[in-house]
This record gives C-alpha cells, sequence and structure tokens, in this order.
C-alpha cells in the first residue's frame, strides 16, 4: 500500500516537471533593456555599444530601471580553426570583453544574440552544433543575457534545440538570462516556461501603428496576438511580443505613448530599440516614466487582459499587488471617443500619464477622453 502512494507521488512529480519555470533564478520581473535590432539592424560596432551605454545612463534610464543593453544580429563573421566564434574584428576592434567591461562598468549588464540553426537570420554562423563551446565563451567574455533565433533550423526539433542552450548555459556557471526567439510558430508559451525566461509571441514588430507585412507586424497586430496568452506568463517566465519601436519614425508620438503602455499592461520585457543618444524630450519621457514601468515590473507577475472590447475602443486590466490593479483605456479609431470603466464608489485613480489623482466618482465609473491612438492608463487607489 505505501509503495503504491510512493510511486503516485512519484509519477505526480514527474507528471508536473515540464510545467516547472526555469529555475535560473532570472527575470523575476520582465527584463528591461535596449536591443540594436530595431533601429541599426547590421550596422553595429563597439562605439554603438559604447555610446548606448553612455545614454543609458545620462538619459535616466538606467535610474528607470533599464539593464541590459543586448547586441543583436552580425556582431560574428565566421568560425576559428577550432570552432570559436570570431566577431568582427573591424567593428569590434577591442573584443567582447572589453566591451562587456565597459558595459558592466556602467552599472549594466550585457546582451548578446545567437540562433538555435546552423546559421542567423543574416546568415552569421548559428550555434547548432556549438551550443557548449560558445555557452562557455559568451560567459568568458561576461555575457549576462542571450538572444536565440530560430533561422536555418532545418529538420532541427524546436524544443530540443532550445533546451541544449538551456543546459549549455547553466553549465557555464554564469546567470544568462535566456530570450527564446521563435516567433511564437511553435506555440511555445505552452511548453518553455521551463526552458526560456521570455520567448516571442509573434514575428518581428516594425514601427507602425496598424499593418501586417509578410514577417512583420504593427503594434496594434502583436497586441491582438498576445492578448489571450495571459496565463501563460510570470515571474521567470514571460511572453514577449517582441522589442519596443517607442521613438521610432513610423510611430506618432501618441501612438508611443500607447505600445509603451500596453507593453506595460502586457508585463513584456521593455527592450528599447531607438536610439538613446539623440532621443528627444518626450520619447525619453515615455521610456522612463516611472508610474507606467512600476505596471509592468510589479512583482505580481500577471500579463494584463483585455477586460472590455466595444471593437474600435477597449478597455484592459491587470491585477497588482496590494490588492489592486491597473486600468488602460485604448481608442484604436480615428475620432477621439469617451471611454469609462467601473472603478467602484468609494475609488479614486492616479494617472499614470498625468501624475494625478483623480476622483472619486459619484457613480463609481471613471470617464476619460481619449485621443485617436491613443491610451488614458490609471491605477486604481483607496480612498
Ligand atoms: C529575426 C528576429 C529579429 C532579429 C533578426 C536579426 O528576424 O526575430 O528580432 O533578431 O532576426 O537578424
Amino acid at each position: 500500500m505505501k509503495k503504491s502512494i510512493l510511486l503516485l507521488v512519484v509519477i505526480f512529480f514527474f507528471a508536473l516537471a515540464p510545467m516547472r519555470a526555469l529555475d535560473n533564478g532570472l527575470a523575476k520581473t520582465p527584463p528591461m533593456g535596449w536591443n540594436s535590432w530595431n533601429k541599426f539592424g547590421c550596422n553595429v560596432s563597439e562605439k554603438l555599444i559604447r555610446g548606448m551605454a553612455d545614454a543609458m545612463v545620462s538619459s535616466g534610464m538606467k535610474d528607470a530601471g533599464y539593464q541590459y543593453i543586448v547586441i543583436d544580429d552580425c556582431w560574428q563573421v565566421r568560425r576559428d580553426a577550432n570552432g570559436n566564434i570570431v566577431p568582427d574584428p573591424e567593428r569590434f576592434p577591442s573584443g567582447m570583453k572589453a566591451l562587456a567591461d565597459y558595459v558592466h562598468s556602467k552599472g549594466l549588464k550585457f546582451g548578446f544574440y545567437s540562433d538555435a540553426g546552423t546559421g542567423t537570420c543574416q546568415d552569421r554562423p548559428g550555434s547548432r552544433g556549438h551550443e557548449f563551446q560558445d555557452a562557455r565563451q559568451y560567459a568568458a567574455w561576461g555575457v549576462d543575457y542571450l538572444k536565440y533565433d530560430w533561422c536555418n533550423h532545418s529538420t532541427q526539433n524546436v524544443q530540443a534545440s532550445y533546451a541544449i542552450m538551456r543546459d549549455a548555459l547553466k553549465a557555464s556557471g554564469r546567470p544568462i538570462v535566456f530570450s527564446m526567439c521563435e516567433w511564437g510558430v511553435d506555440d511555445p508559451w505552452k511548453w518553455a516556461a521551463d526552458i526560456g525566461n521570455l520567448w516571442r509571441t509573434t514575428g518581428d514588430i516594425t514601427d507602425c501603428w496598424n499593418c501586417t507585412g509578410v514577417y512583420t507586424r504593427g503594434v496594434m497586430q502583436i497586441v491582438d496576438q498576445e492578448a489571450d496568452l495571459w496565463s501563460f506568463a510570470g515571474p521567470g517566465h514571460w511572453n514577449d511580443p517582441d522589442m519596443l519601436e517607442v521613438g521610432n519614425p513610423g510611430l506618432s508620438l501618441e501612438e508611443s505613448r500607447s505600445h509603451f503602455s500596453l507593453w506595460a499592461m502586457l508585463a513584456a520585457p521593455l527592450i528599447a530599440g531607438n536610439d538613446l543618444r539623440s532621443m528627444p524630450a518626450d520619447i525619453r519621457e515615455i521610456l522612463t516614466n516611472k508610474e507606467v514601468i512600476a505596471v509592468d515590473q510589479d512583482a505580481l507577475g500577471h500579463q494584463g487582459q483585455r477586460y472590455r472590447d466595444y471593437g474600435d475602443t477597449e478597455v484592459w486590466r491587470k491585477e497588482l499587488t496590494g490588492k489592486t490593479e491597473a486600468y488602460l483605456l485604448l481608442n484604436r479609431s480615428e475620432s477621439p471617443k469617451e471611454i469609462s470603466v467601473y472603478v467602484g464608489k468609494d475609488k479614486r485613480v492616479r494617472d499614470l500619464w498625468k501624475h494625478e489623482d483623480l476622483g472619486p466618482f459619484d457613480d463609481g465609473f471613471f470617464r476619460a477622453r481619449v485621443a485617436p491612438h491613443g491610451v488614458v492608463m490609471v491605477k486604481v487607489l483607496s480612498r
């Protein structure tokens, strides 16, 4: 009798095992940082990365919580005779260790990019067959974050391919956030919680409010793809609706603000993708809005949900610690709209963009006129 109970306990434990989150202790809140791809593509160099690290500090972004400076594709050119990955010697003449040391000297962390296939999406060498060698090298250079792409994977099994790099990163002995980038094609939210700290859920974002390309998506398309995945996110394992386009030319200021607010409601990684060295004050104010960032970084780790859908207008809700919540009123249309949500007669709200307290409201409804493509974002306060 006792033996059968023990057997049941063991079976139960192993049945649950794949559901457990990756236990590397990292990304307890969604990672925050900057990545080179959205703005610079393959035009990466140590000069660019150093400049971005400097700007992250001088702009106030580091103080607002941003940490990782991530070099995306194109830093690597070939493998040497021993199979070691070789950074572009012209663009990174001082070497990756020196660059990582510089980023670390600013109190920031250093991120890198590779691919689970034989080549990256820009046809630089991928990590297939070199996973442990690459992870050891990254650790020796001082890498703290790895974005791992899915181009040129041929017939590779996706789960096995990502699990092997997870194991290689663990074996390297250095804590490295593992950011999976297989674009949501194999529903990673269903199986990746014990493999990656975050996984992309969609094709590549582009700086457009509402548009679809062959591989690219606008902000609205990504939000719609991400909306139903809320139950899969949590501390250490996040849905990743891709990096921010805040401040890039295809979005208006209003749209950039909405994009940032939506990403905060979605508990998304906040990885800036603009030129931090030259951003105007109004873009800096968006990226460093500490009240909005606090919603994203809330320790409960709940991804917000679409709470009301009226077609052109929506209300989003995100539960926060302290038994409170944030609401986001979204106007997808081309004309201003009044949007309302019941918050309770005994409640006030804090407008997270105007930075002011409002209410209480006689009938318990908070109402706001919301600009086209705009949002109003509030946190509910006790009276
Ligand atoms: C893929 C990824 C992008 C970027 C590029 C680099 O498209 O989804 O985020 O990393 O590759 O080539």
